[in-house]
């Protein structure tokens, strides 16, 4: 079996087509026909065209193809990359073509997404609690876990039993808790997406999203649809991914420790910040013993804590030094939201964390400066 290591640096290998070290970033949207070798589209089926040498960048592109080698290999199924993590989660409706979709608490944007196609097409949106009595089968039930903001698990194989049982499929959003932290094979899933943009990219720069499907005709007529769709990963973006991808394992492992220490360091002192610390959530946290199975390689790098009042989330992101006040997830850099700024659904007094590759001492240290000085105001 090839390492996670080695997979991230080599799967794309097979798929060079210059003898550049570094990739080489392609810009092109068109590219020459051979013209010694000339088979007409009505004479090839497209799948041939698409895998064959790139025609136009709305269909494949160098670095997508690249990208695609290294996520099927390392997600263990059949990936498809995605201009964004909304489009992925589109695109699987789409392809799905649900009557009705179960979700729980997860990414509004995927909740929006669900709302439009359901105004234009009639998909009905359920909960999660609704399965039993509503599902049936060719239903979609998308489960977001760990889940935003909070970072913490739901159980994957007990949802995946009961949408199996009502021959629904289930689709995980597993941007939380990428693979080595979990892999929803294991439990169940049928569909896996990730927005991109998060820990694999890992450096606040680049959109992109992918769909993992488990057989080679459903990744095709994914692709097929995303031509016309448009939604292909944009070229620089899948050269600045593929970059990231190289170092995706060591980024997502520091991130996960930092933030086990770093909430280790909240929970233990907790007492000590009764006028600030009113509540915290975390996977580390939590004793069901699905939650160790599931997150098997390491915890979430995304938890809350909520505040006394909203005054002191103010107060507290200011305070700062080396989390940045911004929203989004997964970069190397550590960020703090009050979600109340980007989301007027959730406790107006949670202030989510996304924890960076920085030294957890020093991130330890400036957390324990900012709440020493509200606890001591
Ligand atoms: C859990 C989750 N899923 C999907 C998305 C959408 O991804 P993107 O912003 O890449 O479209 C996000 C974005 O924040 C997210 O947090």
């Amino acid at each position: 079996m090839v390492h996670l290591a080695t997979t991230l640096i080599h799967a794309d290998d097979k798929n060079n087509r210059v003898s550049d070290v570094a990739p080489p970033i392609n810009v092109a949207t068109t590219y020459r026909y051979d013209n010694d070798n000339l088979i007409p589209w009505a004479e090839q089926d497209e799948m041939t065209v698409l895998e064959g040498d790139p025609v136009y960048s709305r269909e494949a592109h160098p670095n997508c193809t690249r990208l695609e080698s290294i996520f099927s290999q390392f997600l263990e199924g059949e990936a498809v990359v995605y201009n964004s993590g909304c489009s992925a989660f589109h695109a699987a409706l789409v392809h799905i073509n649900p009557k009705r979709i179960f979700m729980g608490q997860s990414y509004f944007g995927c909740h929006a997404i669900a709302d439009m196609v359901g105004r234009n097409y009639g998909l009905k949106k359920h909960t999660l609690e609704e399965i039993e009595q509503y599902a049936e089968k060719g239903d979609l039930v998308h489960l977001e876990t760990p889940v935003n903001p909070f970072g913490t698990s739901i159980d994957i194989q007990a949802i995946a039993d009961r949408a199996h049982a009502k021959g629904a499929l289930l689709m995980i959003d597993s941007t939380f808790a990428p693979p080595p932290l979990q892999k929803p094979w294991d439990f169940g899933a049928d569909i896996i997406m990730h927005s991109a943009t998060k820990f694999f990219g890992g450096h606040s720069d680049l959109l992109s999203g992918v769909l993992v499907v488990k057989d080679v005709k459903s990744a095709r007529e994914l692709r097929h649809d995303r031509i016309h769709l448009g939604t292909i990963v944009g070229n620089l973006e899948s050269f600045l991914l593929m970059r990231s991808m190289r170092t995706f394992e060591m980024r997502v492992l520091q991130q996960s420790r930092n933030a086990t220490e770093i909430m280790k360091f909240l929970s233990d002192y907790k007492g000590s910040y009764d006028k600030v610390i009113r509540e915290l959530h975390h996977s580390s946290l939590q004793s069901e013993p699905f939650v160790a199975k599931q997150l098997a390689g390491g915890q979430t790098p995304v938890f809350s804590v909520c505040l006394m009042s909203q005054e002191q989330c103010k107060q507290f992101v200011s305070k700062l030094k080396y989390f940045q006040h911004a929203t989004s997830l997964g970069g190397v850099e550590s960020l703090v939201e009050w979600r109340a700024m980007s989301d007027d659904t959730i406790d107006q007094t949670l202030i989510r964390f996304s924890i960076g590759c920085e030294n957890a001492s020093d991130l330890i240290e400036d957390v324990k400066q900012a709440l020493d000085a509200l606890q001591n105001a």
